[in-house]
């Protein structure tokens, strides 16, 4: 699986066998063919988690140089077979209404678009509060060993945010740290690891989750 960074701090995700690869979201296109060419890999097909410009900005580009199709975030949930491993597309509403996480069981990786972003949530831009306290309760229900792929690096604001809601918790301020020796393993941890240090999986009611969604907005 290989992350690309994209548009600055956006990252799309490429899960690659045999010489073949899929995509997931699509903010730039050059990016994805820089890759491409340089691991000679054929891309089949593109999925995407939301339709924001910096998820889907290259979308077309590819599509149409590549003569690939992109599945829509519109689609019912299914259980894919991608690359010869399933994958299970999530509806995780509230970031927007249309979302879709992805999750490959026996790869254990999920790619959670703006649902969950390294230590927090998305915004709430089109979704309700509910909506993704809920949709996060289905992530935090995968298997804690899970490592999670969000859409985007946030992961200095989202720990300062973090520790400003829980000044004692020390593996906030461990995984800030850890940012600065090797970013990589600071954005992209477990389920288990993002239990312990995302104040939005750590609230237990919609309505506490909307009243720290709302301190976060004004942080
Ligand atoms: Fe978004």
């Amino acid at each position: 699986m290989l992350a690309l960074p994209v548009l600055g701090d956006n990252f799309v995700y490429l899960v690659c066998r045999d010489g073949r690869a899929v995509l997931f979201d699509a903010g730039e296109a050059n990016p994805v063919f820089k890759v491409l060419d340089n691991e000679q890999l054929q891309l089949l097909e593109i999925f995407i988690t939301h339709t924001h410009h910096d998820h889907v900005g290259g979308c077309r580009t590819l599509c149409d140089r590549l003569g690939v199709l992109a599945n829509s975030p519109a689609v019912e949930e299914k259980v894919y077979t991608i690359l010869g491993t399933p994958c299970r597309s999530i509806a995780t509403p509230g970031h927007v209404t249309l979302h879709k996480c992805y999750h490959f069981p026996e790869l254990q990786i999920l790619f959670a678009g703006d649902t969950l972003i390294n230590g927090a949530c998305g915004r709430l831009l089109g979704g309700t509060a509910e909506q993704l306290f809920q949709s996060l309760q289905k992530i935090k229900a995968l298997p804690d060993e899970t490592i999670v792929f969000g859409g985007h690096d946030y992961l200095v604001d989202n720990m300062e945010f973090a520790r400003y809601v829980e000044p004692d918790n020390p593996d906030i301020q461990a995984r800030l740290e850890q940012y600065q020796h090797d970013p990589s393993s600071a954005i992209f941890v477990t389920l288990a690891e993002e239990k312990q240090t995302n104040p939005f999986l750590r609230v237990d009611s919609a309505a506490a989750f909307a009243e720290l969604r709302r301190r976060k907005d004004c942080f």
